[in-house]
């Protein structure tokens, strides 16, 4: 066996599940889960169609590196939401939902046999960073989030030496769990790093669609376009239909960027066999082309958020993200574990313990003391998860 699978840590929620095992949770109330970030928002019925409609594709192998028709739709949607033109020969590939980009990215970038040979990773962060980072046979290293300047990175406190042996950097912005966005500022300072050290930039950009704010997210196109980079040297974008068109089961989305890097990446993707099923890429560029679904799946996080949020501030430190469709809270005296599980006996209440999302790194776990809650069911079973919270929280007191 390919002993860089024992280096895998093991899921959080099978390490919640391992921790709530022993728990009957309080029959008195239905379960409710805020613990898996799956959108449960109803799929648009013209993607749907779309997909019906295309099964006539079947009786061929489809190309890797997709349909036109898909490419152009999705160099579209990034000309229309960030303004950059891109050629859909050569930046854009369609992907089978980002996760198997994010992972399979790593194993085209990472050159194992170069001293220290590591990938950069937020933390708290998705567990598929360090994944495929363990198993392209590198090591990581974890930049914690800030809570004190909207959980930014620690950039500053990155050793010269840990950037020298860096290969790869994952980023997530929208960040999940931390809904925060990366501002123009840091995007020039990860594109000086990356020039200085030579290390690509994987930019995790699955929640840019579901924000707060007025205006939305920057992506890192738009932050390389503004800064003069057009050759997007080093950058790989990574997006999304899951969230964005509550299609998670579709398992379709694209990266974008620098057209070297995706030339490699196509290659390692054929032998992979990471081709896009015919039907899949012809919903994909129709779901791509609209935008009215966007907007109202984002009116409904908006609503749902405006009266999740004020009702659990009543009780938790907890704040409104930038964007994404999670609340990163802290909890009361810290252990984020104990409340969790507390919680679960009392209420029926499923959250994830912040903890499970991060490592320990630089003597502190960043996600220690915080819980996110997913708030991806309708309103009604959010607010009533929110005022069980409450209950909860002020019994502790
Ligand atoms: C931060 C982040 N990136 C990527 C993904 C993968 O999404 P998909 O493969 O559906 O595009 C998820 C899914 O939850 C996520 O939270």
């Amino acid at each position: 066996m390919n002993p860089l699978l024992d280096r895998l840590h093991p899921y959080p929620f099978e390490r919640l599940r391992a921790l709530t095992v022993d728990i009957a949770p309080n029959p008195a109330f239905r379960p409710i889960s805020l613990g898996i970030g799956e959108p449960r928002h109803p799929t648009p019925d013209f993607i749907k169609q779309a997909l019906v409609e295309s099964l006539g594709g079947l009786a061929h192998y489809p190309a890797t590196a997709g349909e036109p028709a898909l490419r152009k739709a999705i160099a579209g949607w990034v000309e229309r939401r960030y303004g950059v033109a891109l050629d859909a020969a050569t930046q854009v590939l369609p992907v089978n939902g980002s996760r198997e980009a994010l992972f399979a990215l790593a194993q085209t970038v990472v050159d194992p046999t170069r001293p220290h040979a590591t990938v950069m990773c937020p933390n708290p962060f998705y567990q598929i960073y360090e994944g495929a980072a363990l198993l392209a046979g590198a090591k990581t290293h974890f930049v914690n989030s800030d809570p004190a300047r909207n959980f930014a990175l620690e950039w500053d406190r990155v050793p010269a030496a840990a950037w020298e042996a860096t290969q790869l950097l994952y980023v997530c912005s929208p960040g999940n769990p931390t809904g925060a966005v990366m501002p123009l500022d840091e995007w020039r300072r990860l594109f000086e790093l990356s020039d200085r050290y030579g290390f690509v930039i994987a930019s995790d950009e699955c929640y840019s669609e579901i924000y707060f704010r007025d205006e939305p997210p920057l992506g890192s196109l738009d932050a390389a376009a503004r800064l003069d980079r057009h050759d997007l040297r080093n950058l790989v974008v990574f997006t999304s239909l899951s969230k964005r068109s509550n299609v998670p089961g579709l398992r379709s989305g694209f990266v974008a960027g620098d057209a070297t890097l995706l030339k490699s990446f196509l290659l390692y993707r054929t032998y992979h066999g990471s081709a896009m099923n015919p039907a899949v890429q012809r919903a994909s560029a129709v779901a791509w082309g609209d935008e009215a679904h966007v907007v109202a799946n984002r009116e409904r996080y908006r609503e749902k958020f405006a009266q999740v949020t004020p009702l659990l501030a009543r009780a938790l430190d907890v704040a409104l993200p930038d964007a994404g469709f999670y609340l990163w809270a802290q909890v009361p005296g810290g252990d984020d574990i104990g409340y969790a599980r507390g919680l679960l006996a009392q209420y029926n209440v499923t959250v994830l313990p912040g903890s499970l999302l991060a490592r320990a790194a630089h003597g502190v776990n960043p996600g220690a003391g915080r819980i996110r809650l997913a708030l991806v069911a309708e309103v009604a079973e959010c607010l009533e998860a929110a005022r069980r919270i409450v209950s909860y929280t002020e019994s502790l007191a």
